[in-house]
């Protein structure tokens, strides 16, 4: 039998401020990803009263895009709520809306149907503590909502849930992980010594992908002028393309769109300048963080710059071009810090590796991933020279 809907029709109560402390700690080599996987036991914030609180009021909600209308969690037939994955920071659930009832001017007609078909993803704080980071996420997503050109690069935001402390935006059930996954495993099972030496994708494919990373990565630090601060396949979706709108269709059949956002800083004026409200360290991924961010894991902490970003998509288009998820396969997570930590080797480390043929030596993988992956980061390209380089 179908669920009827439930709105989220929340009693606020006066919660205590969240705290704006964020543990330190590393976060597992991979987030825990799934399309859409099998509910789990952890209540929705409809089920769960404590996860309705007044949200924060402090200065960091002024300006930011709202989201008011009504949203309903979609269930399963055992009334679980329906996920599209989560992370350190939050559950993200799937979701549709339906516009609130007052924002309808008196005598229109009740909203279509199709105004309810949009599938929304909506994420939510997972603990207390993810509060400050979502509300800052909210913020960094609003400002570059009214960047020019988002569109193409960066997850479709449509507004902060204040009474959920949670983030409502498209849904993009792809991610690039899962992407990556996929590929591997076919290539697993039609194995053939003919294609050995190329990205798993095909090299046509892998490099309008790469191309577009890079773009997408040039637009956030050149254009919208902040720092990603956590790239990696899970924090990266994958819309597909309509094929119906292109002359010619595209090679890699997905525009790449950055999501997460809860690390993201702004490229700083000044060297010293910190945001201590975002997620900092704690969201990090070994093998995709710059080793000279690792390294400050056990000194201050340091914010991440363009340099760590370029670094960390580098390590992104490694692990796309061996269909290696973790990069090193067959590692504990102790040695894959430590590789990661030696992360200016990393080309070296994925040749060695089982699928290390399909980085050859002068091929366009190399030569695109190691000028970014140099251990100095004063030394490593910049995003407009990486488009160039790119294109070529
Ligand atoms: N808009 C979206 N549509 C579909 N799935 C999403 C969306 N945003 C995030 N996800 C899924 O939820 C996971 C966790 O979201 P993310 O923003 O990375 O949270 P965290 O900050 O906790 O890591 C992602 O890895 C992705 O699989
Ligand atoms: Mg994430």
């Amino acid at each position: 039998m179908a669920n009827p809907p439930v709105q989220l029709s929340l009693q606020t109560t006066q919660g205590k401020s969240p705290s704006t402390q964020v543990p330190s700690s590393l976060t597992p080599p991979v987030t825990p990803i799934a399309k859409e996987r099998p509910p789990r036991s952890t209540p929705s914030p409809i089920q769960d009263p404590k996860a309705a609180q007044t949200p924060s009021t402090s200065k960091d909600n002024v300006g930011t895009l709202q989201f008011t209308d009504d949203l309903e969690i979609c269930h399963d037939e055992n009334n679980r709520s329906l996920e599209f994955g989560r992370g350190v920071w939050s559950i993200v659930y799937k979701a549709r809306s339906f516009p609130h009832p007052q924002t309808n001017p008196p005598g229109t007609p009740p909203s279509s149907p199709t105004s309810r078909s949009q599938v929304l993803a909506v994420k939510a704080p997972l603990r207390r503590d993810a509060r400050p980071v979502l509300n800052a996420e909210a913020s960094t997503l609003t400002r570059l909502t009214f960047t020019q050109g988002h569109e193409q690069y960066i997850v479709p935001f449509h507004g902060y849930h204040a009474p959920l402390g949670a983030l409502v935006m498209s849904a993009i059930p792809t991610s690039l992980a899962s992407y990556i996954e996929d590929q591997s495993k076919q290539a697993r099972t039609h194995h053939t010594t003919a294609t050995m030496f190329d990205p798993v994708q095909g090299p046509a494919s892998y490099q309008d992908l790469a191309r577009r990373l890079i773009t997408g990565l040039n637009w956030l630090h050149q254009v919208a002028a902040v720092v990603h601060g956590d790239i990696k396949p899970h924090n990266i979706l994958l819309r597909p393309i309509d094929t119906d709108d292109c002359v010619e269709a595209p090679a890699f059949p997905f525009q790449p769109l950055y999501a997460d956002f809860s690390a993201t800083v702004d490229i700083p004026v000044h060297a010293e300048a910190r945001d201590t409200t975002r997620a900092s360290m704690s969201s990090f991924t070994p093998p995709f963080t710059a080793p000279e961010m690792l390294a400050s894991l056990t000194s201050t902490e340091m914010a991440p710059t363009p340099a760590s970003d370029v670094f960390s998509l580098a390590a992104t288009l490694l692990a796309i071009a061996t269909g290696d998820l973790l990069l090193y396969p067959n590692m504990n997570h102790r040695l894959r810090l430590e590789m990661a930590r030696a992360g200016h080797q990393i080309v070296d480390f994925a040749r060695s590796g089982v699928s290390g043929s399909r980085v050859p030596r002068n091929g366009f993988v190399e030569r695109i991933v190691k000028p970014a992956v140099v251990k100095d980061p004063a030394m490593r390209i910049t995003t407009p020279e990486w488009v160039q380089l790119a294109s070529c």
